[in-house]
């Protein structure tokens, strides 16, 4: 009898990721709201999986993050955690998860471990330090995120690159090293520009992901429908698309429909046979 040897893929885990920091490994990040899109990128192989709140702009029709709640956070989670992928994953607090109390957080956020998230991520600098603090307290791993936080896009007024003048680099810099002292494992760098990325990754010793943040972040992530040209329309200035996706989905689906409305789909392949022994039945039929 001859025996396959079984393939194991160990899931990745924090100690994992950083022995990669260590040893200068870039990380690569995506986002999955279902399924589907975290089957695809599992099977790609990136190192880490974010159930993002952008799932509400990306997924959900709306305008920002802002409407996200954690029972639209915590269902997608479920669906991309039933599919146990390798890659470490990471759910992101939606907007008024941890705004309410240090109570209210952790069980917000424990409740994403719950359902097979590792870590969890939140924007915000040094204001968030008590919540953070409580976390990790917590055993919750705690990933930061600053620059371009999009729950903050009213403050911002609008999507904007941050930390451009003086005093905002200088306060992401020292936020920077605040969220490291509290215990993140990392931190998510978007929306600023590249040299003051390179600064924060050289001033901490934790992974940097960054999003529009330059190419001197430890690591990268993009949102998947992002990568693969899944949105119409054009994409912003810090997406490069590695598929046209939007047009090759749609192009196929318009093929199948010419072939439904000519008569073309299904045919014999797609179809299923009735037995010889009752074929006769049928012809004797009569209502
Ligand atoms: O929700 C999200 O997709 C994010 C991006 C910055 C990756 O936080």
């Amino acid at each position: 009898m001859s025996h396959q040897p079984i393939e194991i893929h160990a899931r990745v885990t924090l100690p994992q990721l950083h022995a990669w920091y260590r040893a200068a490994r870039r990380l690569v990040m995506t986002t999955a709201y279902d399924a589907v899109t975290a089957r695809i990128a599992d099977a790609a192989g990136v190192d880490m999986i974010l159930v993002g709140d952008s799932v509400g702009n990306v997924c959900l029709g709306f305008e920002n993050t802002l409407p996200v709640s954690m029972a639209m956070m915590n269902h997608h989670l479920e669906a991309v955690a039933r599919t146990r992928p390798t890659a470490f994953l990471m759910a992101d607090m939606p907007y008024l998860s941890f705004h309410l109390g240090v109570e209210d957080t952790v069980r917000n956020a424990g409740g994403f471990l719950q359902r097979g998230a590792q870590a969890i991520k939140l924007e915000g600098g040094a204001k968030r330090l008590p919540v953070i603090h409580a976390l990790i307290d917590a055993e919750i791993p705690v990933m930061g995120h600053l620059g371009l936080t999009p729950q903050s896009v009213n403050p911002m007024g609008g999507f904007k690159v941050q930390g451009k003048q003086k005093a905002d680099a200088l306060r992401l810099l020292e936020d920077a090293q605040k969220l490291q002292e509290a215990g993140c494992f990392g931190l998510l760098l978007e929306g600023i520009p590249a040299d003051l990325a390179a600064k924060v990754t050289e001033t901490v010793e934790i992974p940097t992901i960054g999003i529009g943040a330059g190419p001197h972040c430890s690591g990268q992530v993009l949102v998947f429908h992002d990568v693969l040209g899944l949105l119409s329309g054009t994409s912003p200035k810090f997406v490069r698309r590695y598929a046209e996706g939007f047009e090759t989905l749609r192009t196929a689906m318009a093929v199948w429909a010419e072939d439904v409305r000519g008569g073309g789909f299904p045919d014999e392949r797609e179809s299923y046979t009735l037995p010889e022994a009752v074929r006769p039945a049928l012809t004797q039929w009569h209502p």
